[in-house]
């Protein structure tokens, strides 16, 4: 098998993209590829088995402004995607055949990734190796440090968190029960709403989209005022927020799916409530903490196993299904952590 030439379906952007996002924005193209690495080279080829679909990918699709914060994809050429994948050639001494990893690959059934040191070697096979697009991911790494790092909790400290139900919604709530906290979460479906009661245990969850008023919504949940809110969809929300957070509040701004697809986003017209309640917004990203990712890898599992953390995937199988999958996230569609399976090892 190695060293042959294989076919290799692969996701291409086909443009850049204004607006909301659609299917036709992508295309499914075949090439086809040879299983080796150049002679000499440190790179690695890879298979991959399952991609995720993350927001962020929708910023990637726009051509780039003064507000971009990541490379923008290239037309015509493969979505970078963060993917679980196993080692199939090898020039770099850290990687041999066989190993599993994760990280940074494209939406393709095989990859050449040219710096394998950004990718990170798996330590849990007993876990779901799907996990690795997930909890024990990118979005894991993303709720925990977030929740920890940037908001700083205590014991008793009233949370919210939006896109409640997504991957690292579902968690950041975890989170904070596990760190004694009170938490309530926002999502846009009744089934959503239910998942977070009766499966992540949070306290107390509402669907924002069938709320008429949202700063009455969070003062019903929440009568003494919010200490810390985990910002994942910004707009309306968050203004209602800051009309509810107390004294010394935290807003660890994690993202703004709503703003994603706007021409003109909204603005945020009780941000002076920063000043009078003294409250710190910090925004912070995930690429920043990769290096603590040993230790967080090890609680994480840890937590799985004992039960004390359980974590929602939203799968389909079949490259061609990620161009749907990814413009889900924005219509909510997908429940839990939505990933594309390409391959059963
Ligand atoms: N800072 C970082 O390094 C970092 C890393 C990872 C993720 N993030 C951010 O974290 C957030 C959550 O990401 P995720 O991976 O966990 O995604 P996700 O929650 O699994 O999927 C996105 C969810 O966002 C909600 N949504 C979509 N459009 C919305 C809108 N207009 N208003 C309100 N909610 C909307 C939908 O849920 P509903 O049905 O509830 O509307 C959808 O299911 C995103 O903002 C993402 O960009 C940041």
């Amino acid at each position: 098998m190695a060293d042959a030439e294989v076919s290799n379906k692969r996701v291409i952007l086909k443009q850049f993209v204004t607006g909301f996002p659609t299917e036709d924005d992508m295309e499914l193209v075949t090439a086809t590829v040879r299983l080796a690495v150049p002679a000499g080279s440190a790179s690695v080829m890879v298979k991959n088995l399952y991609v995720a679909c993350d927001p962020y990918m929708r910023n990637r699709m726009s051509e780039h402004n003064d507000a971009a914060y990541i490379e923008q994809f290239v037309p015509g050429e493969v979505l970078g995607i963060f993917g679980v994948s196993k080692v199939v050639a090898s020039g770099h001494p850290d990687f041999k055949v066989g190993d599993l990893v994760w990280g940074m690959t494209g939406c393709e059934e095989y990859s050449v990734i040219t710096h394998p040191e950004s990718l990170f070697k798996i330590n849990h096979p007993e876990l779901p190796l799907s996990y690795y697009t997930g909890v024990l991911g990118m979005p894991g790494v993303t709720a925990y440090a977030g929740f920890f790092d940037v908001s700083k909790p205590k014991k008793g400290d009233y949370v919210f968190v939006s896109a409640a139900s997504g991957a690292v919604g579902q968690l950041v709530g975890q989170l904070a029960k596990i760190a004694g906290c009170y938490v309530v979460g926002s999502a846009g479906s009744d089934e959503k709403v239910s998942l977070l009661k009766t499966k992540f245990g949070f306290d107390d969850a509402f669907n924002y989209k069938k709320e008429q008023d949202l700063n009455a919504t969070l003062k019903r949940c929440f009568p003494l005022g919010i200490d810390i809110y985990f910002e994942n969809v910004g707009g309306a929300m968050l203004d209602a927020v800051l009309l509810n957070m107390r004294m010394h509040g935290r807003i660890a701004v994690c993202g703004m799916i709503s703003q994603y697809n706007l021409e003109k986003p909204d603005g945020a017209p009780n941000l002076f409530c920063l000043v009078a309640k003294r409250i710190r917004m910090e925004g912070f990203m995930v690429l920043d903490y990769f290096n603590t990712y040993t230790k967080f890898e090890k609680e994480m599992a840890g937590y799985l196993k004992e039960g004390k953390i359980i974590f929602v995937e939203d799968v389909v199988e079949g490259i061609e299904k990620v161009p749907a999958a990814l413009i889900g996230l924005f219509s909510g569609r997908n429940v839990g952590k939505q990933l594309v399976i390409i391959a059963r090892e």
